[in-house]
């Protein structure tokens, strides 16, 4: 935990890379609160881990507060301390849901839409791979999830949930995806998913069912 707080210390005075940061503050609290203090009982351990959180909240809102001062004498880029909702991870200031549940294509961007979110939509590689962590630290193993991604108006303009026009695109180039495969019928392949161990995109049929994405903007800390 120590190591952890000094490395988002050296991280915020010389190398504002925020979201390892709170990865590691996360980490942290998961590895040295399952392994240590096993507590009288469990009332008192709750009271503890409650303990701790807040002071953990605290200590993250001050090391913040001290890099935004520093970083205007020195202009630095802004980092706004964010949070996610819980069972939501972080990639930058974007929290992240994964779901077991399976659904059409459809009925899963209504769903996020309904949680005040939508469906994912993925532009770094960087999201790639925290995708694929927490694909097998919340699944147990590899899948593939809808993603905000379909060519459902237009066969090959392919269009994120937010209108915009997909410029960095992660299909899988090895099975030469997008392939509107004939497979599928006159129905065509117009949605897209992304298999977590490749990190790669498939078009498929939107009727068929996978778990999915969805995504939120982090809310700003208190
Ligand atoms: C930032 O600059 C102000 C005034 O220029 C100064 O008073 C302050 O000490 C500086 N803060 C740090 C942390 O260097
Ligand atoms: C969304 O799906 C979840 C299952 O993952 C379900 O529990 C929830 O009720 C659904 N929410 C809405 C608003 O449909």
């Amino acid at each position: 935990m120590n190591v952890c707080l000094w490395l988002i210390k050296v991280e915020l005075h010389f190398y504002p890379l925020a979201s390892s940061g709170i990865l590691c503050v996360l980490i942290g609290l998961l590895v040295s609160e399952a392994s240590t203090r096993p507590g009288k009982n469990l009332e008192e351990e709750v009271s503890y881990l409650k303990l701790r959180l807040s002071s953990l909240k605290n200590r993250y809102k001050f090391l913040c507060d001290q890099y935004t001062s520093l970083a205007k004498n020195y202009s630095a880029p802004a980092f706004i301390c964010t949070q996610c909702p819980d069972g939501w991870f972080q990639v930058d200031d974007q929290c992240f849901l994964l779901t077991a549940d399976k659904m059409d294509w459809l009925n899963s961007k209504k769903n996020c839409t309904k949680m005040d979110g939508h469906l994912a939509i993925l532009t770094t590689k960087e999201e790639h791979d925290a995708i694929e962590k927490e694909s097998i630290r919340f699944g147990g193993f590899y899948t593939s999830y809808w993603i905000g991604l379909t060519d459902s108006e237009n066969e090959g303009d392919w269009k994120w949930v937010d209108k915009s026009t997909l410029t960095t695109p992660f299909w899988n180039k090895v099975k030469s995806e997008p392939d509107n495969s004939p497979m599928a019928g006159s129905e065509g392949e117009d949605c897209a998913v992304v298999e977590s161990r490749s990190q790669t995109w498939y078009d498929v049929p939107c009727s068929f069912t996978y778990p999915r994405i969805c995504q939120k903007d982090a809310i700003p800390l208190e």
